[in-house]
């Protein structure tokens, strides 16, 4: 089952519903508005019936992007005296986004609620189903090109319902729009009492990229339907979208057959998962530590092995039996200063890896931070590859191939992950980092998600695309996005060597016996919620200390 869908994808599995006969597509607007005021009252419940002052309203009344913001609430007499309440401003545009406002402005009307409808575009031009719906919205219609900000400033504080844009949206939000925009804005960044819902999506952001080319009409809430789509977790989205809610539209998850009786309507290598706590078994009782695996991570030379230790640490937490670094001489004493429970040993170049590896028990390697992007690098890179171990590159492992990338795919087998952040996956990948820049006016927006499915397929192994938005793919096109949201972002990540941490932990997890893309998908979602488990303040060091209590929590 696909957890996020491109705009093209929910088009297609909402046509087949259509052609089938089960559904049509005014009853599927109809549902959409429902699952919208349906939202409404359940994120802000005090909306739901006129409230007295002290009754009736939610502790949870004030609005915000977090859940520590929406609990500093505001006074509940405020409530009872507050006029704006149940007054709904509903912006519509000019396709069936807007065809789902014209919905939700009647339905909030017949619960006896205040509404304004404004319309961007021409109300003969709109599409079939929201003509239908702009025809029986008995209200008065305002043109909402070449507002001012002042036009709407005496609806500050009440419900906006933006519903101009949503995945048909392709490239810059049209200047005459701009009024709204700034409005919004203004109301959002100084926390002002309004309320802003996006249907579907902000106005301005990519539905399949996530990207605001222009600028973004933010929301505090996003109410998506059938599935989340992937705009709404990758680059901008998180930050536009606000908080994120599912309504089910009666659809099927994937109906069998598309829309030209043949194809199905989502293919399978085009699923998309948006990782949720993995299972993580723990270790087995009565058993040896080598049961659990031996993991090695190669060190850079004198002054360079610190990131290294970031890893072996990480490796050594997420619950590799037995850890090694592997030090030039040049580090041996700067390492042994700093190692306690992690082994080490003298490695001498290509030659001396080669020999260790001999010893079948190392079953992971990691190798790349703070290794330096000199011939010795390559030169570890060609004999680690050789002795088909599973094995995490990362950092200067990747980087040393910059000029040579195709070198490098020849020898990677289907046992190692790729950890390029965006400036590596540059490096090894020119030209998708060049299409996912582009912008997309028309057409399917190419995605990180679609780059990071190519890398995977061009590399022949998995690739995990570090950004707050991570996506993580392998080369058959199974593919997971693990994103920064409303209630799961974690700034503090980007930080100096949470990146080695991860590459860490991705090892640890190897040498535990699982297999490249589980344990990318794990390793990248115990990283953030070592994050979170810390807050603010977090540096590399204290990820790997965040394992057992993030453990403990998750119960696994
Ligand atoms: N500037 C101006 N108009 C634009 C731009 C732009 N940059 N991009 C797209 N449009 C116009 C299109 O020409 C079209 O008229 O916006 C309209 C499409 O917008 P949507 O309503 O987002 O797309 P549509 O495919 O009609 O509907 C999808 O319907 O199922 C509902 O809400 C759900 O988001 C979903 C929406």
């Amino acid at each position: 089952m696909t957890d996020l869908l491109t705009s093209a994808q929910m088009r297609a599995i909402e046509q087949a519903a259509i052609d089938s006969g089960e559904v049509s597509g005014l009853e599927l607007m109809e549902r959409a508005g429902q699952g919208v005021v349906e939202a409404i009252f359940e994120e802000w419940p005090e909306l739901a019936e006129p409230v007295e002052a002290g009754r009736g309203a939610s502790p949870s009344s004030s609005i915000g992007h977090s859940d520590q913001s929406r609990n500093q609430g505001r006074p509940q007499e405020y409530l009872g005296k507050d006029e704006s309440l149940r007054r709904a401003v509903v912006l519509c545009g000019p396709g069936n986004n807007g065809g789902d406002g014209f919905v939700v402005a009647r339905l909030l009307k017949d619960r006896g609620w205040e509404v304004e409808v404004f319309l961007y575009g021409d109300p003969d031009k709109l599409p079939p189903d929201a003509k239908v719906n702009y025809e029986r919205w008995v209200g008065p219609v305002r043109k909402l090109a070449n507002l001012s900000e002042n036009d709407l400033w005496p609806y500050r504080g009440v419900l906006f319902v933006d519903a101009v844009f949503g995945t048909g949206f392709r490239g810059e939000l049209p200047e005459d729009i701009r009024g709204a925009y700034e409005f919004s804005r203004e109301q959002i960044t100084t926390n002002g009492p309004s309320r802003f819902l996006a249907v579907d999506m902000p106005s301005g952001l990519c539905g399949d990229n996530g990207r605001a080319e222009g600028c973004v009409l933010p929301a505090h809430l996003s109410v998506s339907f059938h599935r989340a789509k992937l705009g709404h977790f990758l680059k901008d989205g998180p930050e536009a979208c606000g908080k994120v809610v599912v309504k089910g539209i009666g659809l099927k998850d994937s109906p069998t057959e598309g829309a030209d009786g043949r194809s199905p309507a989502v293919p399978t290598d085009g699923e998309i998962v948006k990782l949720v706590a993995p299972h993580l078994p723990g270790k087995r009782d009565g058993v040896h530590k080598y049961s659990h695996g031996h993991a090695l991570v190669l060190s850079g030379g004198h002054g360079k092995t610190g990131a290294a230790r970031l890893a072996a640490r990480g490796a050594l937490r997420i619950g590799a039996g037995l850890v090694t670094v592997g030090s030039p001489r040049s580090a041996m004493a700067e390492n042994a200063a700093q190692l306690t429970a992690i082994m080490l040993q003298q490695i001498d170049g290509a030659h001396g890896v080669s020999e260790l590896l001999e010893d079948r028990r190392f079953n992971a390697v990691c190798l790349g931070p703070g290794l330096g992007r000199g011939a010795d690098t390559q030169a570890l890179v060609v004999a680690v590859l050789k002795e088909n171990r599973a094995t995490v590159l990362d950092a200067d492992a990747l980087t040393r191939f910059e000029r040579t990338p195709q070198a490098l795919f020849d020898m990677l087998h289907d046992n190692c992950v790729l950890t390029p952040h965006g400036g590596e996956f540059a490096r090894l990948f020119p030209d998708l980092a060049e299409k996912l820049n582009a912008s997309a006016t028309t057409g399917p927006a190419y995605s990180k998600v679609d780059a990071t499915r190519e890398a995977a397929k061009r590399a022949g192994c998995v690739v995990l695309f570090k950004g707050p938005d991570t996506v993580i793919a392998a080369p058959d096109g199974r593919c997971s996005v693990n994103s920064a949201h409303y209630d799961r972002a974690a700034p503090w990540l980007a930080t100096a060597g949470s990146g080695d941490v991860l590459a860490g932990f991705i090892t640890g997890l190897l040498a535990r016996g699982f297999s490249p893309m589980q344990a990318a998908e794990t390793a990248a979602y115990f990283h953030v919620e070592c994050a979170l488990n810390f807050g603010p303040g977090l540096i590399a060091e204290d990820l790997p200390e965040q394992i057992p209590a993030v453990l403990r929590r998750l119960q696994v």
